[in-house]
Parts: structure tokens; sequence; C-alpha cells
């Protein structure tokens, strides 16, 4: 009797076990919908910087210091606000920045950048990525010099007067069209995985 008793014991604990083991492994990747979600708003976020750059270039009247500021800044508020909205950490990075809180953060995001450098067809991919000891989600997504990011991303000495006394440590010139210029980050943490997960189950 005593042996039928802990073999039920043992199959409940097993099915219970297994039930709360099963969002576990839903959590290994982020909901389809939040991955595309995150997707388009980088393409949103790079087509916003290439508009700005376009409309300065264009611009008839010669840029005032603060239409300068005007382009890149923005992108990295927005980033900011979009980490904020949606609980990732969205971020830009290159090996030459001219910000240095764009400094590549991990050596994942190192290699993701030697990735792009090598592969020049590669415009997006997903990893997993522990980030600060959080594990969860990367997406990493190429940035490339286009025409008018030359006005400040081109030679040392054409940058605009506001770069040169900005960034004392800039390193984000002498870019050419089509080169690397660097890549945007999103990391969607497990946490938040499972959050979702959750969601959309109940
Ligand atoms: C009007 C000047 C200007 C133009 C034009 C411009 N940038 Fe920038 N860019 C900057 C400045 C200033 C920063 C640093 C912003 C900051 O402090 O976060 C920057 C930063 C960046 C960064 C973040 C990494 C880093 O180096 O800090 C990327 C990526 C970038 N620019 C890409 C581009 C691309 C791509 C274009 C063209 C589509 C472009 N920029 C056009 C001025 C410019």
């Amino acid at each position: 009797m005593m042996r039928v008793c802990s073999r039920l014991v043992l199959s409940v604990s097993l099915v219970i076990f297994c039930l709360i083991g099963l969002p576990a492994i839903a959590l290994a990747q982020p909901a389809p919908a939040e991955l595309a979600k995150a997707v388009q708003e980088i393409e949103n976020l790079d087509a916003m910087r290439s508009g700005l750059a376009a409309y300065l270039e264009d611009a008839t009247e010669p840029p005032t210091a603060e239409t300068m500021r005007q382009v890149c800044k923005p992108v990295g508020m927005k980033a900011v606000k979009l980490s904020q909205d949606n609980g990732w950490q969205v971020k830009q990075m290159a090996n030459k920045y001219r910000n240095p809180a764009h400094e590549p953060d991990t050596p994942q995001a190192q290699m993701a950048l030697a990735k792009f450098e090598q592969d020049t067809d590669l415009q997006g991919f997903w990893a997993s990525a522990t980030l600060n000891g959080e594990s969860g989600t990367r997406y990493y997504r190429r940035i490339s010099v286009e025409a008018s990011c030359l006005a400040c991303h081109g030679g040392k000495g054409d940058r605009p007067q506001f770069v040169k006394d900005n960034y004392p440590q800039d390193l984000a010139y002498d870019f050419n069209v089509g080169d690397l210029r660097g890549m945007y980050t999103v990391f969607i943490p497990e946490v938040k995985q499972a959050l979702e997960a959750a969601i959309s189950t109940s």
C-alpha cells in the first residue's frame, strides 16, 4: 500500500514538475510577435536617422549648430524611450564610436560587430545573450554609412565644429559610403519573455 502511495506521489509530482517546467522551455525564445516588434522598431529608428541626415544634406540654408545636433542625438534618445516602453535594452554600438557610451559592451557584442564586418550581406541576427548577469535574447542589426552621413562622419578635419568641441575622443570619422558604421542591439531579458509567455497562455 505504501509503495502504491509513494508511486502516486511520485507521478503526481512528475506531472506538476512538467507543468512548471514547460514554460521554461517556451522561455528559450521570446514570442515571435515580440521579435517582430523589435525588428520593426529598429527599422523605424534607422529610417528616422536616414531621414534626418538626408534632410540636413538637402537643406538650402547652411545648417546651424542646432540643426546639426538633430541627427544622431535624437536616435540615442529614441533608443532610451524604446527601452523604457518595452522593457528592452536598446543601444547603438560601434568600434569607432563618437559617444563613449556606444562602445561594445560584451565580448558577444564585439563578435557581432566582427561578424558584420566580415559578412557584408548580413543585415541582422538573433542570439542568446547574458547582460549584467541576466539571460535573454539579443537582436543585432547593421548600421551602414550613407552619403548623407559624411557631413559629420567623413574626414576628420571636415567634422562640424560642435563635434570637434563636444567629442574630444571622437573615433567616428574617415568613413566611406557603404562602410559598416556600427550596429543596433536590442536585449530582451528572459524575465520579460516569461511575462509575455504567461500573458499569451492565460
Ligand atoms: C549632423 C551631424 C551628423 C550626421 C549628418 C550624422 N551623424 Fe551620426 N553622430 C553624430 C553625433 C554628434 C553623434 C554622437 C551622438 C551622441 O552623443 O550620442 C553620432 C553618433 C552616431 C552613432 C552612434 C555611435 C557613436 O559613434 O557614438 C551612429 C551609429 C551614427 N552616428 C551613425 C550615423 C549614420 C548612419 C548617419 C547617416 C545616415 C549619421 N550618423 C549622420 C553626428 C552626425
